[in-house]
């Protein structure tokens, strides 16, 4: 009995030093049309590669995180983004970071980063953060919210691909940091996917979708929905 226990463990064990991993790699954009002629071609899956004998400190810098971004607009905050659009030594490594800055009552809207999990650090201020699962498996159970309250020196997670916000609660500025798990995490604002879309999406699609009266969707469509992060 103890010999048999013994060869299934190493049987076991063995069996899953074999596991392979075999798949194509994760995308760095939105995505990228096959081209039949590299000389045609913009950049590969991320962006290409420079010389190495090239490279120089430089590349590997990115300066003005400490000023404040311009939150006069109608949202009342802004990103400061630094991902591989704005600091290229970021090609291929994985990680990108941003700074937020929020007015009193300025808010960061609903979205989502279709490639990267978010760690969240809160340096200023008073946020109100959430963000909600996914569709779940049970068709009675609804989509769960998660939230908090933030404080200086309190991180908080965005799990990839979810919708989150931040708010601002306090009557003071705030100011946060985040780390993404992408060198492009992308941005999906929702309002302004859904209801900003160019060219627009047919009122009558989102009338359904959303269970309300068309002039409801033309209203909506007839914003300005900026982007500022
Ligand atoms: C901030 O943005 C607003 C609106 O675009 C602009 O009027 C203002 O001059 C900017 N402020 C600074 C300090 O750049």
């Amino acid at each position: 009995m103890k010999i048999s226990f013994g060869f299934n463990t190493i049987f076991v064990v063995l069996s899953c030093a074999w596991i392979a991993y075999a798949s194509d790699p994760s995308q760095l954009q939105d995505f990228c049309v096959a081209v039949p002629d590299a000389n045609s071609a913009v950049f590969v899956n991320g962006k290409f590669c420079k010389d190495p004998d090239m490279v120089v400190a430089e590349d590997f810098l990115k300066q003005g995180l400490n000023n404040a971004g311009n939150t006069s607009n109608q949202l009342g905050s802004v990103v400061t983004a630094v991902n591989v659009n704005q600091l290229p030594g970021l090609n291929t490594l994985g990680v990108s970071l941003a700074r937020l800055d929020f007015a009193p009552y300025g808010i960061n809207p609903p979205h989502t980063h279709p490639r990267a999990t978010e760690a969240f650090l809160l340096m200023e201020g008073t946020l109100y953060v959430g963000f909600v699962t996914s569709n779940p498996a049970d068709l009675n159970q609804k989509n769960k919210l998660f939230t908090k309250y933030l404080n200086p020196g309190d991180v908080f997670v965005f799990p990839q691909g979810l919708i989150h916000f931040q708010f601002n609660v306090g009557k003071t500025n705030a100011v946060a940091f985040a780390g993404f798990g992408s060198q492009n995490p992308g941005t999906i604002t929702i309002a302004n996917a859904v209801f900003g879309s160019d060219p627009k999406i047919d009122p009558d699609v989102l009338a359904k979708a959303f269970q309300v009266e068309k002039n409801i969707i033309d209203y909506l469509q007839a914003q300005f929905w900026s982007n500022y992060n």
